[in-house]
């Protein structure tokens, strides 16, 4: 059992994604249980608030949930077998929205795979497809859902079935496992199969990567990881293109390693929850499926259980050569999950237009500010920026000002150091189409000061100043700036607190 402490650390941290319909609105038990009989068995009130409950660890009350939020919020008919993992609607509804979220980000070109549509393939939509439903139901996305479970399948054209309005939108696929093992498969592929397939990127006016063939030692490490039926290749048909993949992976490598939650009841069968080598085999062969299909996916993403396997995961996505990198934090009551995110399309380059180089003097707001930051958070997150590359800092709480002296090695490494939640290897750049890479330094430091005002609640101001009026280094000025801009917001602005959640919130 969390200490008392842990347990309000995690609260504290409680986050719901900003568009979640939940985030204004949780659930109400009560009025939920008026208008739905069937739920109503399930709803009692607490002898300590009086406020409506359902028992978490009952796993009748928790799918009669899922079902009636399903109707009640998205019009969607439900419902699974007994025993078959039972998915939480404002938790799944979290990651629909931060693909959405990367999807309208212009970390990438926004260049549709197939059309007008968003176009989603869900890996193990399991008996629920409960991703296809929201997804498509939400936000009009069409996807492809598959699974290897003859129960998973058959179920979950059922719950396609039971939805005509947007059946059209929803595949679901079975995983063909042909008896051939997947090394033999792969091998062919590198000998010119169809599966290491590019998207034309002529006419996106970026580069094309391919695949490039893979050493011995690669070959080696991939064979030793690679078991069990496909999950991209050769589940991904020829030509096929997509905006992005998702996947809640089997996490575990035993059923007693699941430990079930004694605090909630969401079912989950072995097949459900486990696989051999765990959530890091799965993950892993996502990773090396997506070499092969590299621009086939704008973002391959996946959850992940454990924050030890999100570090090998990363480590393991940069030796492979990716050119973006996103993770992201799903919280909920004392659920904590990860999201991470990955494309092989190149990013675009920050371009600074040449008139804002020109500037001495500017400014962005952060909006959304998460309840547990205030402007003293920011102002030492800006010093942190500076410091870490070993820019000078005189900090001035009283008027939450810092003056800065930078040398271009440290404006340099400023510009290339990677931060988390923020593109990874997003060039920051000079000039309209073509200027310089190099940064344009023309004396030795950069004086510049920054400071943070408080608007109105959550929201604040962030002003930069350049301290030599004339100074020729107002590029790189400009370009620390942008940067900063970009790592505060997204560290500040990411998603907003919402105790409540906490306290109805459902977990897996
Ligand atoms: C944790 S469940 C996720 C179910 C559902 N997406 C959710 O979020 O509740 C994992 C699913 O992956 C399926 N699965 C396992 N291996 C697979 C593979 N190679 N390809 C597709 N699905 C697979 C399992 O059958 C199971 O339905």
């Amino acid at each position: 059992m969390p200490s008392k402490n842990k347990r309000r650390r995690v609260e504290e941290r409680s986050t719901i994604h900003p568009r979640n319909k939940y985030s204004e609105n949780p659930p109400d038990f009560g009025a939920l249980a008026t208008l739905y009989p069937s739920f109503k068995p399930y709803v009692f009130y607490s002898s300590r608030d009086g406020r409506p409950r359902i028992d978490w660890t009952d796993y009748n009350a928790t799918r009669e949930l899922t079902r009636v939020l399903l109707l009640h919020d998205h019009g969607l008919n439900w419902w699974i077998p007994d025993g078959q993992l039972c998915p939480t609607v404002p938790n799944r509804s979290n990651y629909i929205h931060w693909i959405e979220d990367l999807l309208s980000s212009d970390i990438i070109p926004d260049c549709r795979a197939d059309g007008d549509v968003v176009k989603g393939f869900d890996i193990g939509t399991g008996t629920n497809c409960i991703y296809p439903l929201l997804g498509a139901s939400l936000l009009g996305w069409r996807f492809v859902g598959s699974d290897i479970t003859d129960v998973a399948l058959e179920w979950a054209e059922r719950n396609v079935r039971s939805n005509p309005h947007i059946s059209e939108l929803i595949e679901i696929r079975k995983v063909q496992n042909d008896n051939k093992t997947f090394e033999e498969k792969d091998i062919q592929t590198e000998d010119g199969g169809e599966c290491g397939g590019t998207v034309d990127l002529a006419n996106m006016g970026v580069a094309d990567i391919r695949p490039s063939p893979l050493s011995s030692l690669e070959l080696h490490s991939r064979l030793q990881n690679y078991h069990g039926t496909p999950i991209l290749l050769g589940v991904v048909k020829d030509g096929e293109k997509f905006d992005f993949c998702m996947c809640n992976p089997p996490f575990f490598e035993t059923m007693e390693d699941a430990g079930l939650n004694p605090k909630t009841a969401c079912g989950g069968t072995s097949e459900e929850m486990v696989c051999p080598g765990g959530e890091q085999a799965f993950i892993t062969r996502i990773i090396e499926d997506s070499v092969q299909l590299k621009q086939s996916f704008r973002w391959y993403t996946s959850m992940i259980g454990r924050k030890s396997n999100l570090k090998i995961l990363i480590s393991k996505l940069r030796e492979v050569g990716v050119t973006v990198v996103k993770t992201t934090e799903f919280v909920q009551g004392q659920t904590c999950r990860w999201g991470l995110a990955w494309s092989f399309v190149p990013p675009y380059k920050k371009i600074v237009s040449s008139h804002v180089t020109e500037k001495n003097n500017l400014s962005f707001m952060l909006e959304g500010l998460q309840r547990q930051y205030s402007a003293f958070h920011v102002l030492q997150s800006v010093e942190s920026f500076f410091c870490s590359s070993g820019a000078s800092c005189k900090i001035d709480s009283s008027s939450f000002k810092i003056d800065i002296i930078a040398s271009k090695d440290q404006c340099e490494a400023i510009l290339k150091s990677q931060t988390e939640n923020v593109s990874s290897i997003t060039t920051y750049k000079l000039g309209i189409s073509d200027g310089p890479d190099q940064l344009d330094f023309q004396s030795t430091e950069v004086h510049l000061s920054i400071s943070v005002f408080q608007q109105i609640p959550g929201t604040l101001l962030v002003r930069g100043v350049l301290l030599q009026r004339e100074s020729p280094n107002k590029g790189a000025f400009v370009l620390v700036f942008r940067k900063l801009e970009d790592v505060l917001k997204s560290k500040f602005c990411k998603t907003k607190t919402i105790a409540e959640l906490s306290t109805s919130g459902q977990k897996r």
